[in-house]
């Protein structure tokens, strides 16, 4: 028989545009892509026991739906950057509050230090914690918070 793989898993999601990272405003969000991102978070989810899912959506619905199917499988807990949506999207975070997992919310850039509209999260206060500002690092600082959670 097969081994079964009892090892904790997380849903990292990406919202709209970040497949264009390393190509899109490098000024504010640098030149790496989201490929290099998502190496690295596999590398410290391994490490760590962890599985990963990775999913990346320019579609709000089909974000919504990944987060309702989370509540159904392995998933422990959600990483998310939910980009433009993190200002706008009641849906995003009405699923968030609907299956109750675990969420850390994550930025690349520092919302705070930038337009006035980016300034309001609608997921911050649905997630465990936001982290904002320190590049891909947010994406692992976030990882990490998430992993001591849920372990
Ligand atoms: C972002 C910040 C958002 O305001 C923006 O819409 C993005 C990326 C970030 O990672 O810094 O697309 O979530």
């Amino acid at each position: 028989m097969p081994k079964k793989n009892k090892h904790k898993k997380i849903l990292v999601l990406h919202g709209p545009n970040l497949n264009m990272l390393g190509k899109r405003e490098k000024n504010v969000y640098g030149k790496i892509s989201l490929e290099k991102i998502n190496a690295e978070l596999k590398k410290l989810a391994k490490d760590s026991n962890i599985d990963l899912e990775i999913k990346q959506s320019n579609i709000e619905g089909e974000i919504v739906n990944f987060i309702q199917k989370a509540s159904r499988g392995r998933i422990k807990g959600i990483l998310i950057n939910p980009a433009a949506y993190t200002h706008t999207s009641v849906a995003i975070r009405d699923a968030i509050l609907a299956i109750k997992l675990p969420t850390v919310e994550v930025h690349l850039s520092n919302i705070y230090q930038r337009e006035e509209f980016r300034h309001k999260s609608l997921i911050a206060p649905v997630s465990m914690g936001q982290i904002t500002g320190f590049g891909k690092d947010s994406y692992l600082l976030g990882l990490q918070a998430l992993i001591k959670a849920i372990t």
